[in-house]
């Protein structure tokens, strides 16, 4: 019999950002830059995400970096220098939009040693999670929703209590680039997971893909340490969660809100162009640039 995790603190307060990528497909703009600090109009990706966990009710922000990323640090954190120039120039809402940033939520950092995959920036974290249910969250995964989708994901661990996975459909020709479950729906929206194959070549087990947002229970962290290399010498998060399955449950929830693959090309642009139309002070001119394209 599959067990929950009865008798272990049960408030999700952590979220782990893996950050530890090259971003090679977004070079030459990532060769100095994280791709994590490109930004959605005038926000650096990841900050979309880190303002969705804290919306979720996430106290602590674990980002898993690696080298060349300071640039994300010195983003969270004070800035006195900036600070002290926005107060003499009379730049009030600046300054306060700046003071914001990095009294978001507490920032804990950590490096990834060497580039073995999303499984192993996460178990880089075991330490710093401890013995409790966490969050991932992946930054190339922008979610627009009325109800961030991290807490949409929390109630669910609420209620089920073991871990969750975010999925939505895709067309089948894009179910090799991503975790693919095969599941059985329990309720609306909500899927016990059977089974999960990262990056299926062929013979997909459903168009249910996994999007970048999890809750985990801590016994992740053993089935990290047990999970082989695939074949690129990588560890996968999704071979970590099949080993999990054999012992525990797992649930996917099919999100409500439009999700952009931001670590895309044309992903990005999409992004960036509905995040423009939502915008109160660019949306008109942008509409009208639009119309005159005439494309
Ligand atoms: C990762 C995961 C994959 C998941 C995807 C979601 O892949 O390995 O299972 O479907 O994120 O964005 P990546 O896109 O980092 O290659």
């Amino acid at each position: 019999m599959k067990g929950h995790i009865i008798g272990t603190a049960m408030k999700i307060r952590k979220a782990v950002f893996p950050a530890a990528g090259f971003g090679t497909r977004f070079l030459p703009a990532t060769k100095a830059i994280p791709k994590e600090m490109l930004p959605l109009i005038d926000k650096p990706l990841i900050q979309y995400v880190v303002e969705e966990a804290k919306l979720s009710g996430l106290e602590e922000i674990i980002i898993v970096t690696g080298m060349g990323k300071t640039a994300i640090e010195d983003h969270f954190d004070t800035s006195f220098e900036l600070e002290l120039l926005l107060k003499e120039k009379g730049m009030k809402d600046t300054l306060n939009m700046i003071e914001e940033i990095s009294s978001l939520v507490h920032f804990a950092y950590t490096r990834q040693k060497k580039p073995k995959g999303l499984g192993d920036a996460i178990l880089c974290t075991k330490n710093l999670v401890g013995k409790e249910p966490f969050a991932v969250l992946l930054g190339d995964d922008i979610i627009d929703s009325r109800v961030p989708a991290m807490k949409q994901m929390i109630r669910i661990f609420d209620g089920y209590k073991s871990s969750v996975l975010a999925v939505q459909e895709v067309p089948e020709n894009q179910t090799h680039l991503y975790g693919i479950i095969k599941a059985k729906k329990i309720a609306p929206r909500v899927y016990e997971v059977l089974d999960l194959v990262e990056k299926p070549k062929k013979n997909p087990p459903s168009n249910l893909a996994i999007i970048g947002r999890y809750l985990l229970i801590p016994e992740i962290f053993n089935a990290l340490e047990t999970t082989r290399p695939d074949k690129g010498g990588e560890i996968q998060l999704t071979d970590a969660i099949k080993l999990l399955s054999k012992k525990h449950r797992i649930y996917a929830y099919e999100f409500e809100g439009e999700r952009y693959d931001a670590g895309d090309k044309l992903g990005f642009l999409k992004a960036n162009v509905s995040f423009a139309l939502k915008r109160p002070d660019i949306r008109q001119g942008f509409k009208k640039f639009l119309n005159e394209l005439k494309i």
